[in-house]
């Protein structure tokens, strides 16, 4: 049956007995009966296929993460939108997208919201900003477009609430400048199976690309913050976090973990020894990962160990360091000056859960054989002390105070502090090559590293203007001569949207 836009005498109802929705006929049947001459009309227009339909789009919808960027944090109605996503250029805010026809997209057919999700424009035309990760759902196929579609449409309840709008500088309030980005760096060819290869690596593919967007964070951009795909999961900077090399590189990569240590990361964020997952990588893991069946989760490993490996690291990063107690050691390396403070913020702030060989315990990681700390770069040690972890997997919540900006006033540790622990950890447990600043710390304090891109805007509008259009027409010169884009060998029709 076709799927009909805002049905008024079903949504509602429906969205109020999310879990009769999930037993199918018995859920419309009780309905039925509950709501007599309604609940006919009720059942009529949702067979059975259909609940089925909205649990598939249930399971997709969290596999793709909807929810997550869609949802106010700290008890925002689900799917109302309001969540500001920090981007180099600015907070850009989701939208809400339950089935309100003022506030949401109940007006939105089948068409409009495919438009959405895969091209990136919204039903008035007006492009979207990547950070709704469209350039990934581009590759969505149409029948679980569909699914998530019905299950947006049925199951969610409309909210009456509009978020504030996203207002970037100029230029990038210019939304229409997202054409000249999309015809640029979006490719809308769907995803399509690579015969040769088996089917659980095709579902791991289709996963990582369209529906988990692994790469939007795990791979680094480029001067026009769009994806660099010559250099496909090999490591990405997310602001203050860092979204490390996952490609099969025995070093550099996962290449070094076993099958059961990646699925074990995936579901609950955490592998003894080796990893945990805190800030963006822990939203996706309490999010989405966590709720992924296990044939997916292989799916997911199998296609990693495909991935085409990238050199970086020498040494895996989860092989540094050992258990050690300061004291001995706190006169400093030869030539060094000891780090008197870093030792002094380590053993007061941080060895209570840690304790003070750096080897934790049963509910505290180790800092050694620690991804965080025997890493290339420090990022994610820097922003683990600022922002803390907080992870909830099932029903445990891992959890680790930040000593930056939200902390309490008393537990709160200055850039050098923090710059100083830093250096106490990476020395004694984790990667001795590093060096932190306070300059580096201020620096994740504000978010990070900024791209060109966004360094320019304040200070130079207009020529920052003229440059990104001269670039932009250059790099289209550049393609053009390079010949459009290949189509897919062996391609069935093209695009279905
Ligand atoms: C990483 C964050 C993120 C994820 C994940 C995400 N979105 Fe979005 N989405 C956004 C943001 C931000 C906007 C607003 C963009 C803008 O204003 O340019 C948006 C806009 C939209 C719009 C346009 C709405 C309108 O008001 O016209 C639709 C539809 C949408 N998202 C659907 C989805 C669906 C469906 C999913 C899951 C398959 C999803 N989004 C996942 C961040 C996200
Ligand atoms: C929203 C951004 C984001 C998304 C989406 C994301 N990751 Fe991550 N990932 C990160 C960050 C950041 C880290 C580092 C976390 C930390 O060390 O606390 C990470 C860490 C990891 C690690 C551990 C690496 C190490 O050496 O510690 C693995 C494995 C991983 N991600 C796999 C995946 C896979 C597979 C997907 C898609 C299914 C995915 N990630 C999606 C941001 C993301
Ligand atoms: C109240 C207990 C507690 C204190 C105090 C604490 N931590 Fe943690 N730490 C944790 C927990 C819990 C985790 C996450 C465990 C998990 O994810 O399974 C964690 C994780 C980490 C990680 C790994 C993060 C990642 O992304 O992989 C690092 C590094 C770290 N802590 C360093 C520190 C430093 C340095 C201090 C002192 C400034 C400190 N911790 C203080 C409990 C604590």
């Amino acid at each position: 049956m076709p799927l009909r836009n805002g049905e008024p005498a079903r949504t509602p109802i429906a969205s109020l007995f999310p879990n009769w929705r999930s037993s199918g006929k018995a859920a419309l049947l009780m309905a039925g009966l509950l709501l007599g001459s309604a609940g006919t009309a009720l059942a009529q227009s949702a067979p059975a296929a259909d609940a089925d339909l909205i649990a598939k789009g249930r399971y997709l919808a969290t596999a793709a993460d909807c929810a997550a960027c869609h949802t106010a944090p700290h008890g925002g109605v689900p799917f109302a939108g309001g969540y500001g996503i920090d981007s180099p250029l600015g907070k850009i805010v989701s939208t809400n997208i339950t089935p309100s026809k003022a506030n949401g997209i109940g007006s939105y057919s089948e068409a409009d919201f495919a438009r959405a999700v895969r091209d990136g424009v919204a039903k008035d035309g007006t492009h979207l900003y990547p950070a709704m990760p469209y350039t990934a759902y581009a590759k969505m196929s149409d029948a679980d477009l569909k699914a998530i579609y019905a299950y947006l449409m049925h199951e969610v309840k409309p909210a009456e609430s509009t978020p504030p709008k996203t207002a970037l500088p100029f230029p990038f309030s210019i939304r229409a400048s997202m054409a000249v980005w999309n015809l640029l760096f979006l490719d809308t060819t769907p995803f399509k199976p690579d015969p040769s290869k088996p089917a659980d690596w095709n579902r791991g593919a289709y996963l990582a690309e369209a529906l988990a967007h692994c790469s939007t964070c795990h791979t680094p951009r480029n001067l026009f913050m769009a994806e660099d795909h010559g250099q496909s999961l090999g490591g990405g900077s997310l602001g203050a976090w860092y979204a490390p090399n996952i490609t099969s590189d025995r070093t550099a990569g996962i290449g070094g973990w076993s099958d059961d240590e990646l699925i074990a990361y995936l579901r609950t964020g955490h592998v003894a020894g080796k990893a945990q997952a805190a800030g963006p990588m822990a939203e996706a893991v309490e999010n989405s990962l966590q709720h992924l069946n296990d044939a997916d989760l292989k799916a997911l490993v199998v296609y990693l160990r495909g991935t085409r490996p990238i050199a970086g690291e020498t040494k895996p990063r989860y092989d540094f360091g050992k258990a050690s107690v300061a004291e001995l050691t706190l006169r400093g390396l030869p030539g060094e000056a000891p780090n008197e403070n870093g030792f002094r913020v380590f053993s007061g702030t941080c060895a209570a859960c840690h304790q003070l060989n750096g080897q934790g315990n049963s509910a505290y990681p180790s800092l050694f054989n620690n991804t965080a700390t025997g890493a290339g770069n420090a990022d994610n040690l820097i922003a683990t002390v600022l922002f803390g972890v907080r992870r909830t997997v099932g029903d445990k919540t891992a959890f680790m105070p930040g000593f930056g900006p939200g902390a309490f006033y008393t537990d709160r540790l200055s850039d050098q502090d923090i710059a100083d622990v830093s250096n106490y950890v990476l020395a004694h447990y984790g990667n001795p090559a590093l060096k932190v600043t306070a300059a580096d710390v201020a620096k994740a304090r504000e978010g990070g590293e900024k791209p060109l891109l966004a360094k320019l805007a304040p200070y130079a509008l207009p020529g920052a203007v003229a440059v990104v259009i001269v670039l932009l027409l250059f790099i289209g010169l550049l393609r053009l001569s390079r010949g459009a884009r290949p189509a897919a060998p062996g391609a069935a029709s093209p695009s279905s949207h």
